[in-house]
């Protein structure tokens, strides 16, 4: 079996994104593009995985994908340069090469098995992914010849009549290694573009030589490129709906799910309601028949079976909710941990906490957990009930079966099965016997 190198062209300036941050470092939902072609070059490459890339995007692959080698592309002189400097690293042999973009997340991995087969039985010296799209503009368009590729040309550099042509290139290609470093030499600065050396010029070169490349279809979504901040967003929204059908087909209702935002990781339990203008954020995992309703955020939280969360709650990062829970309106949760059949049901805050079971925390309970300077912790245990509009002043310890008396503020341990009262004494007075000795 051949082996794989997969060199992933990420060194484009990324001018049209008007950003202070590069194209691959952009996310869709809620992951930077770079990570979902690192997925598809490591499940490909048997021979090493290169980045063609800029400082930044070094300093983040070093730091994210440690196995791979980064390259450093000073001037960027096109994407055939781009490639030719890797040829210090990839060895020239019959073994392949597959070049993916940066900029086309989406590819899927049965189209690059596909590709590699294809180039296979087809015999060919490489094969590129096309695509056939009814609006190509920008794109780069395959022209053939007895059902092989004659050459690319670019969106920019066609004429009216090959404008016309739907079959695109996604710029993905795989090539004998041997055969593509030693033409990418051969391959001069574009005659419409004096700055840029094409690797689609590679097509053109290799049927004149009597090899041409053949090629793969794909559906237009999964190569559809990220040139522009509009085309981002375009390609997150393509990439939602795809997440949350697989959510749907799983079990999971999510109603009127175009108000709805989901992440690349979220998991959702049978029988999970989402309700709309729901925000979920990366990493959250909710299970089995728990609802969340309207106008929740969620982040980073795990949630178990049969919960209620909602509706306007916001649970934050390091949070984990039981099962049989409670959290609602106007409930804010960070870095806790809230056991079973416990309920915080109206405009709390509860952060750095540790909550045991059945524990009732009432309206308007804040856990005060900064003093300014750290973040300190509360403990409560089971069976407690905190009366509404309390504060308990951090680091704080409630015992089992303790009851806090409503708006009291609460800065010293309560142990279990006490109750806690703090309050000012109420004075009423008659407001005429006032008035008169005055
Ligand atoms: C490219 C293809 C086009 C194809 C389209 C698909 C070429 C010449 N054109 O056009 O046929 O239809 O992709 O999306 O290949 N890059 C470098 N160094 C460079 C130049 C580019 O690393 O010097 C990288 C970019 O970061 C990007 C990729 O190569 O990830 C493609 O470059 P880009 O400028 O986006 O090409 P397109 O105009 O989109
Ligand atoms: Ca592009």
């Amino acid at each position: 079996m051949k082996k794989i190198s997969v060199i992933i062209l990420a060194a484009g300036k990324s001018t049209r994104m008007k950003s202070s941050k590069v194209k691959v470092l952009h996310s869709i939902a809620g992951r930077p593009i770079i990570n979902y072609i690192n997925d598809i070059a490591k499940k490909n490459s048997s021979s090493g995985i290169y980045y063609v890339c800029s400082k930044e995007t070094e300093n983040y692959i070093k730091k994210n994908f440690p196995e791979s080698k980064t390259i450093i592309q000073k001037n960027k002189l096109g994407t055939a340069h781009a490639v030719q400097c890797t040829k210090n690293f990839i060895k020239k042999d019959n073994n392949d090469v597959i070049v993916l973009f940066g900029d086309v997340p989406l590819i899927k991995d049965s189209t690059i098995k596909k590709l590699i087969k294809f180039r296979k039985k087809s015999k060919t010296i490489g094969s590129i992914v096309a695509f056939k799209s009814n609006n190509p503009f920008g794109y780069g368009r395959v022209i053939l010849k007895n059902g092989f590729i004659k050459s690319i040309v670019e969106h920019k550099n066609a004429t009216t009549h090959e404008k016309k042509i739907n079959l695109c290139n996604s710029g993905i290609l795989i090539c004998e290694s041997k055969y593509l470093f030693s033409r990418l030499n051969n391959i001069s600065n574009n005659k419409n573009n004096k700055k840029e050396r094409y690797l689609t010029d590679l097509c053109e070169l290799a049927f004149n030589e009597k090899k041409p490349f053949s090629f793969v279809e794909c559906s237009e979504t999964e190569v559809l490129g990220i040139n522009s901040r509009k085309q981002l967003i375009e390609l997150d929204l393509k990439f939602q709906k795809i997440i949350k059908d697989k959510l749907i087909k799983n079990g999971a209702t999510l109603i009127q799910p175009e108000t709805i935002r989901v992440s690349y990781d979220t998991i959702l339990g049978k029988d999970v309601i989402i309700e709309p203008n729901c925000i979920i954020k990366k990493g959250v995992k909710i299970k089995k028949s728990t609802s969340v309703f309207s106008g929740t955020y969620l982040e980073e939280c795990s949630i178990g079976h049969n919960c209620l969360i909602g509706p306007s709650a916001r649970i934050r990062p390091k949070t984990i909710i039981a099962n049989n829970v409670k959290i609602g309106n106007f409930v804010e949760v960070k870095n806790s941990q809230i056991g079973e059949n416990s309920s915080v049901a109206h405009l709390s805050y509860i952060g750095d906490t540790t909550i045991g079971k059945k524990v009732n925390i009432g309206a308007g309970t804040i856990t005060c957990n900064y003093d300014g300077k750290n973040k300190n912790k509360t403990f409560i245990d089971d069976n407690s009930f905190i009366g509404s509009n309390s504060s308990l002043i951090a680091p704080i310890k409630i015992g089992k079966n303790v009851t806090i008396a409503a708006g009291s503020v609460i800065d010293k341990n309560v142990k279990s099965s006490n109750l806690a009262i703090e309050r000012s004494k109420l004075l009423i007075l008659s407001k005429k016997r006032r008035s008169k000795n005055s």
